[in-house]
């Protein structure tokens, strides 16, 4: 009879579902770890790519640049004079030129340089005969810079300049408007 041999057949071979377990175990151990540095690789390159592409993009725009504002010879003396210039603007990846304009007082060595852009909501500031005036809320300040009527929240913004082999360099800046403090955006 082998009924017996039948049996113990089927009893005495314990093994063979141990090594499968061992063999799926270890295939679920290297699927772990390859995952695990497969993510790795994949968060360390968003973070770099997040880093060169997009970073910059959400930057805040920058102006602060030096500019030629022409010769010291074509500025008269005690008279304002407005020097138109290109502003060249970094916003995220882009650069862009965009009209600026600076009012310059030359009196004898000293020169005061001010920005053309009124502290209030930002239009352009003229000359008037007392000083400046905007003309868009009637701001007004004399000849000085300091302000002597109108919603402006401060005085007009001065902007450094220096002398180069004669000719005048201003160091544009743009500022926050409508608050009380030169703040630079
Ligand atoms: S924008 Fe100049 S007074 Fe308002």
């Amino acid at each position: 009879m082998n009924f017996e041999t039948k049996t113990s057949g089927i009893s005495d071979t314990p093994e063979a579902p141990d090594k499968a377990s061992t063999t799926v175990e270890r295939r679920s151990f290297l699927g772990v770890v390859i995952g695990g540095i497969t993510s790795g690789i994949g968060a360390a390159l968003a973070l770099a790519i997040g880093r060169f592409t997009v970073e910059p993009a959400l930057a805040d725009s920058k102006t602060e640049q030096w500019v030629d504002a022409g010769q010291l010879t074509d500025i008269p003396e005690g008279k304002p004079v407005k020097r138109a210039m290109t502003i060249v603007q970094e916003v995220g990846w882009g650069r862009f030129h965009e009209p600026g304009s600076v009012w310059v007082i030359r009196n004898g060595e000293a020169i005061t340089v001010f920005s053309a852009v009124c502290p209030h909501l930002g239009c352009s500031v003229n000359a008037s005969a007392k000083g400046f005036i905007c003309p868009c809320h009637q701001s007004s300040w004399d000849g000085a810079g300091a302000k002597t009527g109108g919603p402006t929240p401060r005085n007009m913004d001065t902007l450094e300049h220096r002398i180069e082999n004669g000719a005048l360099l201003v160091r544009y800046q743009s500022f926050k408007q409508g608050i009380a403090e030169k703040e630079t955006v």
